[in-house]
């Protein structure tokens, strides 16, 4: 009885060994596990039959071997199960590489807004941050936009309080810096702002750069000088600039500042509204009223402010023609940059 038992102990371990799906393994379970008919309980119950001196000890190696074989047999079927549970088809490659947990990457955004940031830090402009949630005061009334002006209507405004806001633009940060430090100053502001916008080249949240320059003697030229060396940097050829005659409170003259489209090359498109430029920027020279507020002396210096719209750059720096796709969290679209 004892070589029935090691001969079968090696079969099972070679039938086991030889199981490569669920199918097989039920039926090898039911070849030498099962109750009825099994071949190692059929052995088992001649345990009765042997003689009382000899049944302690082949009554434990039978135990053993049972035990070794079940053991085996959960090996297996766990083994079986998860290569299931991975779509595999039952059997197992261990030589498979495992699976990698996948990289992030910079928002295609916020690398455009860092390439912006670091060519005017090239230009010798140094980086400031303010709050996103901030003071009517700071957002209006410092830029020379009192309460009621009608300039108001142009941002459309989320309000927290009367007097609390979500920055409408980075402008605020030209008065808080400037309110602290004496000219000569060169700043730029990256953020994000809030307006109730929505369209292909519109949305609530958007980021703004504000660039701002105080000294004495500074004039539109340096303005023009600054922004056509910034769009030949970022865009990496001579792209044309046009600037438009504008209005804005905080900057007396204003002009906007539109680019040839680089998505129809500037033969118009539905992003620039078919007429070949698309608006990148609000700038001017900053109004002597905004210098007086901060206690700067408007007939000793005088400065120039621009505000990027930092999603706009990023559309015609990559051709993309609905600035929505930057916030609908969609992996194909973003992992491209
Ligand atoms: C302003 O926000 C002024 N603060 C800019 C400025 C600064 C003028 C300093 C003078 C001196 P404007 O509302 O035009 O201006 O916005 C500036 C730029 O932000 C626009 O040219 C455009 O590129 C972008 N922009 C405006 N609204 C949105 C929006 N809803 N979604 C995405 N980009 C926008």
């Amino acid at each position: 009885m004892e070589n029935e038992l090691l001969r079968l102990k090696q079969e099972a371990e070679e039938a086991l060994g030889g199981v490569q799906n669920p199918a097989q393994l039920e039926a090898f379970r039911v070849k030498y596990l099962g109750r009825k008919g099994g071949l190692l309980t059929g052995v088992l119950r001649q345990l009765g039959a042997v003689s009382p001196e000899d049944r302690p000890r082949l009554g434990q190696l039978a135990n053993d071997i049972k035990q070794a074989i079940e053991g085996r047999f959960d090996e297996k079927k766990e083994l079986l199960g998860s290569a299931l549970q991975a779509g595999a088809s039952g059997a197992v490659d261990l030589s498979l590489p495992g699976r990698f947990l996948p990289f992030g990457k910079l928002h295609p955004v916020t690398q455009v807004m860092e390439e912006i940031c670091s060519i005017f830090e090239g230009l010798g402009f140094a980086v400031a941050e303010g709050p996103d949630v901030e003071s009517d005061y700071y957002n209006f009334e410092a830029l020379n936009i009192p309460k009621h002006h009608p300039a108001r209507d142009m941002h459309d405004t989320f309000y927290v309080t009367d007097s609390i806001l979500l920055r409408t633009h980075t402008s605020p940060m030209q008065a808080r810096i400037m309110e602290k430090q004496d000219p000569p100053l060169r700043y730029i502001a990256p953020g994000k702002v809030y307006r109730c916008d929505s369209d292909i080249t519109h949305t609530p949240m958007f980021h703004q750069v504000e660039g701002f320059l105080v000294d004495k003697e500074v004039s539109f030229a340096d303005l023009k000088g600054v922004l056509t060396s910034f769009t030949h940097k970022m865009f990496e050829k001579e792209l044309a600039l046009r600037f438009r005659p504008s209005f804005f409170p905080f900057t007396e003259p204003s002009a906007e500042v539109d680019i040839a489209c680089v998505i129809c090359g500037g033969s118009g498109c539905r992003v620039c509204k078919r007429t070949g430029w698309l608006e990148i920027l609000g700038s001017g020279l900053i109004d002597p009223e905004v210098l007086k507020m901060v206690g700067y002396d408007p007939d000793v210096y005088s400065g120039f402010a621009f505000g990027l719209g930092v999603e706009r750059i990023a559309m015609l720096k990559y051709g993309i023609d609905d600035i929505r796709l930057y916030y609908e969290n969609d992996l194909r679209f973003l992992s491209q940059f």
